[in-house]
């Protein structure tokens, strides 16, 4: 099972709707998916119509062995996410032997709270690789290198992807922050996904009505792009 954190500590970057759109587009295309919710907020467990059912992560982490919950998305399963994570606290690794005790995933993305709760931090130091969603905006490389910093100070090798979300493709900024992400490319050491998430109202109304976007509107800007990534990350992630 490849473990994918999708961590960030800005917030407000489009993990959550990532984490549900990319497991959903990731499990149609016959992969079987588990989704980590690990965080308090619970944003991507409201998105799935699952906020509230047990056993959560934080059951899995602390007991070390749960089963998760089938979303209404074929091969998507979830542990939900947890108020009582914002109180976790561990000295030792939760993470490797709760998931070593899964059997039968071929891919588990962890949705990472903002800031650097002890959750994030330990889904960041046992995963295989770190999906980091950014806004293409002009700070965008002062919070990705300060990710990126953090993490290659842990993790030395550690593949990072980074996608560009809710790009608005006309806007000057954009293509200021463009420049920035590729010229920052050899210094950070990070690949840059080819594919963007654009800015699209129906991502967010699929949120509204805790559905992927692939399954509120199919034909939507942002499931096309969606289904794009998971295509992109299939062969990255070889
Ligand atoms: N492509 C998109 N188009 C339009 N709205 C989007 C898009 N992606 C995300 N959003 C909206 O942006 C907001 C933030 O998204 P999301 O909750 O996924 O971010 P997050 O990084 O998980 O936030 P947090 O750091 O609080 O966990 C939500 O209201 C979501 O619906
Ligand atoms: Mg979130």
């Amino acid at each position: 099972m490849l473990k994918v954190a999708i961590f960030n500590f800005k917030g407000g970057t489009a993990k959550s709707t990532t984490a549900l759109s990319l497991g959903a587009c990731l499990a149609t295309s016959k992969r079987k998916v588990l989704l980590l919710d690990l965080d308090g907020q619970r944003t991507l467990s409201f998105g799935l119509g699952l906020d509230g059912i047990q056993p959560t992560a934080l059951d899995l982490l602390i007991k070390g062995k749960a089963s998760p919950t089938e979303t209404s998305v074929k091969n998507l399963w979830l542990f939900p996410g947890d108020l009582d994570l914002f109180d976790l606290k561990a000295d030792a690794d939760l993470f490797t032997p709760a998931l070593s005790s899964l059997n039968g995933f071929d891919v588990c993305l962890m949705d990472c709270s903002p800031g650097l709760g002890v959750a994030s931090v330990q889904a960041m130091l046992t995963s295989d690789r770190l999906l980091i969603p950014v806004l293409c905006e002009p700070a965008v490389l002062k919070g990705l290198s300060e990710a990126v910093q953090l993490v290659r100070e842990e993790r030395p090798g550690v593949p990072i992807d980074v996608l560009r979300c809710r790009y608005k493709p006309r806007l000057v900024v954009t293509k200021e922050a463009d420049e920035l992400l590729a010229e920052a490319v050899p210094e950070l050491d990070y690949h840059l996904l080819k594919t963007k998430i654009p800015e699209n109202v129906a991502v967010a109304e699929a949120y509204a009505h805790q559905q992927p976007v692939t399954v509120y509107s199919s034909k939507s800007a942002g499931a096309k792009a969606y289904r794009a990534l998971a295509r992109e990350c299939v062969e990255v992630w070889k």
